[in-house]
């Protein structure tokens, strides 16, 4: 018999994950389903939870999380349901490409509240649960948050505050034993590109020319994040303040 990969907290961890419709979240669904975790699923998009109707260990809620309220009735609704809360997964985001000369503010304003607030009041509403329970709380960063590019500034700096969020919540939260980690992952095959307005045909050369520079020569898959933000959420180890690079080395 093989050795499992995780060495779990225990068993039945209960957790929220944000943009499990699709990309990353949906990967960290799947993988933490299969470790018997149970998972209340966000998503601001009805159409992307509607498969996951019906399934075993899984809550599902449409929530945007630039909305206080709806995060706030929610995060209640998943504690009480399932007696607690050992985890967040921090993955809904929004992207945006442009340089600064054309970047429209509205869309600059639009990022930060996704990626920043979102992530804050996600955090905030759960955090007396997580708390109670000693829980994991794991953000989703990005390469560009390490390492500068050009034409998506407001971006790296919204993933970048998402980084440094990670560093002070750990400093704050590790005396009550509340471990807080990130991830940083390279480009990777989502929809994310298409959502922020790219065509089919520029989200395949941005995907190509990025994979051109990264020194393992190819972009990443969903599940190759989600494997450390489960280990991250579910494992009980010593890392906190821990922003990890997941990018082929993109950002060396
Ligand atoms: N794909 C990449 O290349 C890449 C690289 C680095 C970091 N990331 C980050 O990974 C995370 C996941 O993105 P992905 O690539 O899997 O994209 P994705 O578009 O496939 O999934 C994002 C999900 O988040 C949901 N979402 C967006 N805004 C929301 C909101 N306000 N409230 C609730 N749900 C919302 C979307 O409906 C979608 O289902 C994001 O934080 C993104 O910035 C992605």
């Amino acid at each position: 018999m093989s050795t499992p990969l995780l060495s779990l907290r225990r068993e039945g961890l209960r957790g929220v994950i944000t943009g499990a419709g699709s990309g990353i979240g949906r990967a960290c669904l799947d993988l933490f389903l299969a470790h018997g975790a149970r998972v209340d699923a966000w998503d601001r998009s009805p159409d992307a939870l509607a498969d996951l109707s019906g399934q075993g260990n899984i809550a599902t809620r449409v929530v945007d999380i630039t909305d206080a309220e709806s995060v706030a009735t929610a995060a209640s609704e998943a504690t009480e349901s399932w007696g607690g809360i050992d985890f967040v997964v921090n993955c809904a985001g929004a992207f945006l490409v442009g340089p600064l000369a054309e970047v429209p503010v509205d869309a600059v304003r639009k990022v930060f509240d996704v990626n920043v607030l979102g992530t804050t009041v996600v955090t905030q509403a759960l955090l007396p649960a997580l708390v109670a329970s000693q829980g994991a709380i794991v953000n989703v960063a990005s390469s560009v948050a390490l390492k500068a590019t050009p034409s998506n500034s407001h971006y790296a700096a919204s993933k970048a505050a998402v980084a440094h969020l990670t560093r002070c919540w750990a400093l704050e939260l590790g005396p009550q034993g509340v471990r807080v980690n990130a991830v940083a992952p390279g480009p990777t095959t989502t929809t994310i590109y298409q959502s922020a307005g790219m065509s089919a045909e520029q989200e395949s050369t941005l995907l190509r020319e990025r994979a051109a520079t990264i020194p393992l020569r190819r972009v990443g898959e969903p599940v190759e994040t989600a494997r450390w933000i489960a280990r991250f959420a579910l494992e009980d180890d010593w890392t906190t303040g821990t922003v990890l690079p997941i990018d082929g080395g993109m950002s060396l």
